[in-house]
């Protein structure tokens, strides 16, 4: 298997009162050709951070400190904006947590589609006429679910609900049947069924396309079902990683944590509740492994320094007394 993005030792920090804080710190991972990668962690963790960083669309204070991004054998990190520019929608796209901010308010939905093809046809290779790009998109907008396809084209985002927006800005990222989509809670704000559409719409083109996906959900079913690996994050760490049907049976105790924290035996489609105590802040910048205050492993060396990556079979752990891989369920 070949990797299609290489993340190899990633910072990201933003100035506070003349000092620079760290809110992703020295995180490695990769996304292979076809694959479904997923990222989960309580809110605050840098889940979307992580994402914006891979086409450089973090917020203005917010920055880049240290690490690679390597796609194509180009380092993403260190491309101007009219190289990253070329890229962006064409082979990677974003579906941004906040889809109402990420539309356009003055531009009817159909438009802000067929707009990414007239740009130019991406994968697609050929250019299309106006007439094949509408037939395109009304076409894209039925697998999205939407039965008034034509309808839902000529509205503007504010007649349109949080979960049709966010469809809208699925259709946006896919159109151009990029090689990498990223999709920040792609389905969060939509009822079970768009869910279970958008989701399929995804691992079609996933299947058919070999468009790899990276998927972050607060939602750790999602993560199990859909995506061949997880990565779980805390405070800005990746903490443990593996195949996705172990994620229920995990290593590092916050993972544990979180899947004991979905209610009842059968965790499908369940929501994982609050666990005990709160993810640090930024402010906050602890040495050692930031869970020590919540984890019931802890020890005096859990406060010295950062675990080392741990291999335990197809799984990377970052703890010093892993658990056992067995929950309460
Ligand atoms: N614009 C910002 N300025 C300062 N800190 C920020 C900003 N955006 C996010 N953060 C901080 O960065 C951390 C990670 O945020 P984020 O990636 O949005 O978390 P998640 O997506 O996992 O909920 C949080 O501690 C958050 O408070
Ligand atoms: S390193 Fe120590 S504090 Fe951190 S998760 Fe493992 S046992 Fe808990
Ligand atoms: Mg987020």
């Amino acid at each position: 298997m070949v990797h299609l993005l290489n993340v190899f030792g990633l910072s990201v920090s933003v100035k506070k009162n003349g000092k620079l804080l760290k809110i992703l710190d020295n995180i490695s991972f990769s996304i292979d050709e076809g694959e479904i990668l997923g990222l989960a962690g309580e809110s605050g963790c840098g889940k979307s951070m992580t994402a914006l960083s891979i086409l450089n669309l973090l917020p203005k204070d917010i920055e880049i400190t240290g690490g690679e991004i390597f796609y194509n054998e180009q380092n993403l990190v260190k491309l101007g904006e009219k190289d990253l520019l070329k890229i962006r929608g064409s082979e990677i796209s974003h579906v941004f947590q906040d889809v109402r901010q990420a539309l356009n308010p003055l531009m009817k939905a159909g438009a802000q589609i067929a707009e990414m093809l007239e740009l130019g046809a991406g994968r697609n290779k050929k250019n299309l006429k106006k007439i094949e790009i509408k037939k395109q998109v009304l076409e894209l907008l039925v697998s999205l679910g939407f039965e008034k396809p034509e309808k839902i084209y000529n509205a503007f985002p504010h007649q349109l609900s949080g979960g049709m927006c966010q469809r809208i800005m699925t259709a946006i990222a896919v159109i151009k049947n990029p090689r990498l989509l990223i999709g920040d809670e792609p389905s969060s704000s939509l009822d079970e069924e768009s869910q279970r559409q958008c989701l399929s719409l995804l691992k079609d083109l996933n299947h058919k396309n070999k468009m790899s996906l990276f998927i972050i959900s607060h939602d750790l079913s999602i993560i199990r079902q859909f995506c061949s690996r997880f990565l779980i994050m805390y405070a800005g760490k990746i903490v443990e990683e593996g195949p996705s049907d172990l994620l229920f049976s995990p290593l590092h105790p916050y993972t544990q944590a979180l899947v004991n924290a979905i209610p009842g035996k059968d965790k499908r489609g369940k929501v994982l509740e609050n666990i005990p105590g709160k993810v640090p802040s930024i402010d906050d910048q602890l040495t050692g492994c930031p869970f020590a205050p919540r984890c019931p492993r802890a020890k005096a060396g859990c406060l010295e320094i950062f675990p080392p990556a741990l291999q335990i079979g197809n799984r990377k752990v970052f703890c010093f007394y892993p658990a056992t891989g067995e929950t309460d369920e």
